[in-house]
């Protein structure tokens, strides 16, 4: 085997910038810095070389080249990873494969209700060439401006509609990708029933770039909404939001397109932090549920359903107070509360992410408990739980107690993560719901998905990757 720990030679690099032309390669070091640290700012690796290919032939032309040398690589999309996903090594070994380039929309079909799309192209892009033919991408997280649909695929991202629509993988019919020894895989099929051995594509989905990088996709669409009716209501506790949901649920479960809680804490900071940010209640409150319900059809009644759930729940004495969007600003203006959670977060300090789901009914105890817990082991420290009740996954993250030292919080992330997860392993939860595992949760998984799951996992990347250059340090321990 190679030693893959030698750093790019200056004749690799030649050889890299004879596929991807002058500009499609990256060295200068002010240049790869971007590239060589997560947004979160907690992963500083470093690369001697970002690679930028343009089509999916210059990947594969790359890859081949990396499997001939030995050279590890990290794919990288709009760099939005929550666990370190997409950041090269520390020793400078590794060169970043960025998709940014490989961003054409190359079909949408509105019969055949798909897209097939690109994997630098970012989910904004792709959202808004869904919604000029009339149809809609179901998939919303707070990074889409920048996340980019290959690693959304590549990380099975989840998001705001996950309730109605499910995750990213439920929405992919077909992937092209550059497999670890340059080989392009085509199954940009488009077919709503394929049943031909086994399903390949859903291996790519979700392993977070450590078996092959993901270099377009067919997506799933579905008919835009006809109406749409968005609400942040207040809420004393999770226990009455939960009630909220089983309302709605009860009242029209195919309509509810989002069903988001936010903590008080977590929305303090967001009127702290985030220019331009209001409340549109008479008073802050312990909680809140922004609940969005959407249907194509032209006769629905949202708005009075709507209505009806909410006067409901005021007399239950659970929801305090409600504001309804009455106009797309309005609208914007509450998503945008629950959508700079994490921004206005990091702005107040140093936090501590724990990206689990337990089952939606177990949703109340599991926050009251996993408080109780970190309360207990860390003094001061301001829990901020917030995220897709409706479909179980929150995110409970951590804040710095006041005044305290950020590394000194840091230095306990496991300590934390711990004592979350005991909680979530309770109510049969997963320790990651949706951002994946990355750099920051290959220690979890012996304990979680050890035995014949693990040894699974590794015999399949050991088929695909027998070098290990593919994303080195991702998801298997
Ligand atoms: C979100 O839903 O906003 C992100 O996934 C959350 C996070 O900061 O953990
Ligand atoms: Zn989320």
């Amino acid at each position: 085997m190679p030693d893959t720990a030698l750093p790019a030679t200056d004749r690799l690099l030649d050889a890299l910038r004879a596929i991807v032309g002058a500009s499609g390669l990256l060295t200068d070091p002010a240049d790869t810095a971007p590239f060589s640290e997560d947004w979160r700012r907690l992963y500083r690796g470093r690369t001697p070389a970002v690679v930028r290919p343009g089509t999916a032939e210059e990947c594969a032309a790359v890859v081949r080249l990396c499997a001939e040398t030995g050279t590890r690589l990290v794919p990288q999309g709009g760099n939005t990873s929550m666990v370190g996903g997409a950041v090269p090594a520390e020793d400078g070994s590794e060169l970043v494969l960025s998709t940014a380039r490989l961003n054409r929309i190359r079909a949408l079909d509105p019969v055949d209700m798909t897209l097939t799309i690109e994997a630098g192209v970012t989910l904004r892009a792709a959202q808004l060439a869904a919604a000029d033919a009339g149809c809609l991408l179901p998939l919303s997280i707070s990074s889409e401006g920048s996340a980019q649909i290959g690693g959304v695929l590549a990380v099975n991202a989840g998001g705001n509609n996950t309730v109605r629509y499910g995750n990213a993988r439920d929405l992919v019919l077909g992937l092209e990708v550059v497999l670890p020894d340059g080989q392009i895989w085509n199954g940009l099929r488009r077919l709503r029933k394929d049943n031909t051995g086994y399903c390949l594509r859903q291996l790519f989905v979700g392993a977070e770039g450590t078996l092959g990088i993901i270099t377009a996709a067919v997506l799933k669409l579905v008919p835009q909404p006809r109406e749409v009716a968005v609400a942040l209501c207040a809420v004393p506790s999770p226990e009455e939001a939960l009630a909220l949901f089983t309302r709605f649920q009860a009242h029209d479960p195919a309509a509810i397109s989002a069903f988001e809680y936010m903590s008080g804490p977590g929305m303090g900071f967001v009127l702290k932090h985030i220019p331009g940010a209001t409340l549109p209640l008479s008073a802050p409150a312990p909680g809140y549920v922004l609940v969005e319900l959407a249907t194509p059809r032209p006769d629905a009644g949202l708005r009075v359903g709507l209505e009806t759930v909410l006067e409901g729940a005021l007399e239950a004495g659970i929801v305090l107070d409600a504001a309804i969007a009455e106009s797309e600003a309005q609208r914007a203006a509450i998503w945008k509360l629950r959508e700079e959670h994490s921004e206005a977060q990091k702005r107040e300090g140093a936090s501590v992410k724990n990206d689990v789901s337990v089952p939606v009914s177990k949703v109340p105890a599991f926050i009251a408990e996993a408080t109780a817990a970190c309360e207990a082991l860390i003094p001061g420290v301001r829990v901020v739980p917030f995220g897709h009740m409706g479909d179980g996954n929150i995110h409970f993250n951590l804040e710095q107690p006041e005044g305290a030292e950020a590394a000194w919080f840091l230095a306990q992330d496991h300590a934390i993560m711990d004592a979350v997860n005991e909680v979530v392993r309770k109510y049969d939860g997963s320790f990651s719901a949706e951002h994946g595992i990355g750099k920051l949760k290959p220690y979890m998984m012996p304990d979680w998905r050890g035995g014949a799951e693990l040894a699974l996992m590794q015999r399949i990347k050991a088929a695909l990757d027998p070098l290990g250059i593919m994303n080195p340090g991702k998801v298997l321990p």
